[in-house]
Order: structure tokens, then sequence, then C-alpha cells
């Protein structure tokens, strides 16, 4: 599948945002490599801390559907220029689709592709932890 047919699927997802709040709507859609397409768009919380970003739903979408391989995702958000994700995001990319690649689109003609080596270098991850496992506190 293309960039643009992802930045498609993201853009209709981006129609669904519940963000009352912040009135900035996100979408996000992850193309698995068994071929499927997942959206997710950000659904915000009157209590803020809950909201969910649009790429956090349509991964979180995609592993409870049982897939666990991802090949692209794209993100379209409503500013003037290429949405990039937010570094909790990053974060769960790093673990969760450390190989796909990342689309930060602002629409189907001005968007960057990236991965998350460079956009979270050094990423914190289960390596670090395992050195703790011995450990008596
Ligand atoms: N948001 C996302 O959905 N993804 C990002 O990577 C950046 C931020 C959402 C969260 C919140 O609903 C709104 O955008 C404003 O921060």
């Amino acid at each position: 599948m293309s960039n643009e047919e992802l930045i498609e699927f993201a853009l209709t997802a981006r129609k669904n945002s519940y963000s009352p709040y912040s009135n900035y709507k996100v979408g996000c859609a992850v193309l698995t490599k068994s071929g499927k397409v997942f959206l997710g768009t950000n659904i915000e919380n009157s209590a803020y801390g809950p909201t969910n970003c649009a790429e956090r739903s349509a991964i979180f979408s995609a592993i409870s559907n049982g897939e666990r391989d991802f090949e692209k995702i794209a993100i379209v958000g409503s500013s003037n220029s290429p949405t990039y994700p937010c570094g909790v995001c990053r974060q769960v990319i790093s673990e969760l689709a450390p190989n796909a690649v990342i689309i930060c689109a602002k629409d189907k003609n001005d968007f960057v592709v990236t991965d998350i080596k460079t956009l979270l270098p050094n990423a914190f991850s289960s390596k670090d932890t395992d050195c703790t496992k011995n450990k008596k506190e």
C-alpha cells in the first residue's frame, strides 16, 4: 500500500476524533505485515490524563485483534505542517512497532517519512530492566 493510501485511511480516522478540549483532531492508520489496516483517533477526557492519542489507539486496536508486526504507520494531525508522534507514542512505537515506516503527514501532498530510531534514539527498553532481575533490594 502506498504512503498516500495509508494517509487517506488516517484522514478517515481523524473524522472520528473525540477532542472537545483541545479541538485538535488526529487520525492514525497502521498497516500490518499481514496487509490489514487498523484505524485510531485521539480520544480525550474531561480529566485530561486519560486522553489517548491516535497512534496508541490504532496500535492497541491492531494488537487487540491479534496483530504483532507493523509495516507502516501514518499520522495526520490538524497543524499547518506534518504531525509527529508525541513522546509517549514514540515510546510505545519503539516497543510494539520498532521496524515500522512512520509517515508524519499534514495531508497526502505534504508528509515526512521517518522511523522510530530517528525519532527516539537510545530508547528505554526491556533490555534496560534485565539487569534488575537478580537484584535484591
Ligand atoms: N495527540 C495525538 O493524538 N497524537 C500525537 O502524537 C500528538 C497529540 C492528541 C492528544 C490530544 O487529544 C490532542 O492531540 C492535543 O494534544
